[in-house]
C-alpha cells in the first residue's frame, strides 16, 4: 500500500511510519516541520507541506496515489490550547478539513485519525468505553471532537471509509531507540521526569494533588507508542477490506490500567535508580482527574493486543530514548 502519513516527523507518526515501512509499504509523510523533525523522517519520503496551504496539499495530491491517509498532524498539548484556543481550532480543525477536502478531490477514501481521550471530558465510568458521553473540558478535546464529527459527515456524505482512534497517553519509545519523543517544549509527564532525573537543576512539577483519586494526583492510562503505532496497522489492513463505506469506527487504545502522576516518577525511580526533585504546583487547567480506557472494543474487533502493557516496560525504553537527546 501507499500510505500518506500527516504529521509522520512527529511522535507518534515516525512509530507508525517505522513500522508500515518495515511492512513493506511505501510511506510519504507530510509534514510543515513546524513541530516535527526532520530527523525523524527515516523511512519512506518527506514532503514539506502545512495542512493550511491548500495549494500544496493538491500538488501532493496530484503527483502520488494513496491508499490510505493516516492523520496525525495537530497541535496537542491541553494547557497550550485552553491559553491559545484559535490556534488550535485553525490548525487542527482547518488544516483537517483541508486534508479531507484533497482527498475528496482526489479520490482517497480511507483515513485513519488521531483523536484523543480527552473528548470525553469528565468521566462517569472508569474505564471508558467508546459510546461513554462525549464533553470535552479543553478547547484541544474539542478541535479533535469537531475532526470526528467532520470525518463522520464526509464518510456518509462521499462513501469514504474511517478508523478514529482516541489515544489515551501516549508513552515509551522505539526499543530500537531509532525514533521517540522530543517535543519542545517538552509538557508530557514521563519525557519530564526523566529530564528531571538527568538534570539535578530541574524539578518535576505536580500539577494538582488535590484530586479526587487515591493519592490526590491525576491518573492516566499509558499507552506504549509502539502499540499504538501496531493499531494503526490493523486500521488501515481493516479499511482495505472490501465493505464499510460511509462508515467511521472508532476505537479507543489505552491498557485499560490507570497510574498516577506519583506512582509514575516512582516507576521512574526504579528504572533510572535515582530521584527528581518533586515540587507541587496548582493543577494544570483543563486536566481531568482521570482517564483509563477500555480498549475491548480493538481487540475484540481488530485483534490487537499490545506488546509492552507493563509500565516500567514503558519507561525503560522512553529512559534508553531520553538518554540519546543533549542533557536539557
Ligand atoms: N503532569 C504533571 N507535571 C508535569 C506534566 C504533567 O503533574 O510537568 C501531569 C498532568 O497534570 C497530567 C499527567 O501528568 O495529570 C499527564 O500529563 P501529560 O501532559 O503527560 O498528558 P495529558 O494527560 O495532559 O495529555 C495526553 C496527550 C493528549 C491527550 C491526553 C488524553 O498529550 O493529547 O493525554 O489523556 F488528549
Amino acid at each position: 500500500m501507499k500510505i500518506l502519513l500527516t504529521g509522520g516527523a512527529g511522535y507518534i507518526g515516525s512509530h507508525a511510519n517505522k513500522l508500515l515501512s518495515s511492512r513493506g509499504h511505501e510511506t510519504v509523510v507530510a509534514d510543515n516541520l513546524g513541530r516535527g523533525h526532520r530527523e525523524a523522517v527515516r523511512w519512506g519520503r518527506l514532503a514539506q507541506v502545512d495542512l493550511l496551504d491548500e495549494a500544496t496539499l493538491d500538488k501532493l495530491f496530484e503527483a502520488e496515489k494513496f491508499d490510505a491517509v493516516m492523520h496525525f498532524a495537530a497541535l496537542i498539548f491541553v494547557g497550550e490550547s485552553v491559553k491559545h484556543p484559535g490556534r488550535y481550532y485553525r490548525n487542527n480543525v482547518q488544516g483537517s478539513l483541508n486534508l479531507l477536502r484533497a482527498m475528496r478531490k482526489y479520490g482517497v477514501g480511507r483515513i485513519i485519525f488521531s483523536s484523543t481521550a480527552a473528548v470525553y471530558g469528565t468521566p462517569e465510568t472508569s474505564p471508558l468505553p467508546e459510546d461513554h458521553t462525549l464533553g470535552p473540558i479543553n478547547p484541544y478535546g474539542w478541535s479533535k471532537l469537531m475532526i470526528e464529527q467532520t470525518i463522520r459527515d464526509f464518510c456518509s456524505a462521499y462513501g469514504m471509509k474511517a478508523v478514529i482512534f482516541r489515544y489515551f497517553n501516549a508513552a515509551g519509545a522505539d526499543p530500537e531507540r531509532e525514533t521517540g519523543e522530543k517535543h519542545d517544549p517538552e509538557n508530557h509527564l514521563i519525557p519530564l521526569v526523566l529530564k528531571a532525573v538527568r538534570n539535578p537543576a530541574r524539578s518535576l512539577k505536580i500539577f494538582g494533588s488535590d484530586y479526587d483519586t487515591p493519592d490526590g494526583t491525576c491518573v492516566r492510562d499509558y499507552i506504549h507508542v509502539c502499540d499504538l503505532a501496531a493499531s494503526h496497522l490493523l486500521g488501515v489492513e481493516s479499511l482495505m477490506e472490501p465493505g464499510g463505506e460511509g462508515t467511521a469506527r472508532v476505537y479507543n487504545v489505552g491498557n485499560g490500567e490507570g497510574f498516577s502522576v506519583r506512582e509514575v516518577i516512582e516507576a521512574t525511580a526504579k528504572v533510572t535508580g535515582k530521584k527528581p526533585r518533586v515540587e507541587q504546583a496548582p493543577r494544570r487547567s483543563g486536566d481531568a482527574a482521570r482517564l483509563v480506557a477500555s480498549s475491548e472494543k480493538l481487540k475484540r474487533e481488530l485483534g490487537w493486543r499490545p506488546e509492552y502493557p507493563e509500565l516500567v516496560k514503558i519507561i525503560e525504553h522512553a529512559w534508553a530514548w531520553e538518554q540519546t537527546l543533549p542533557v536539557d
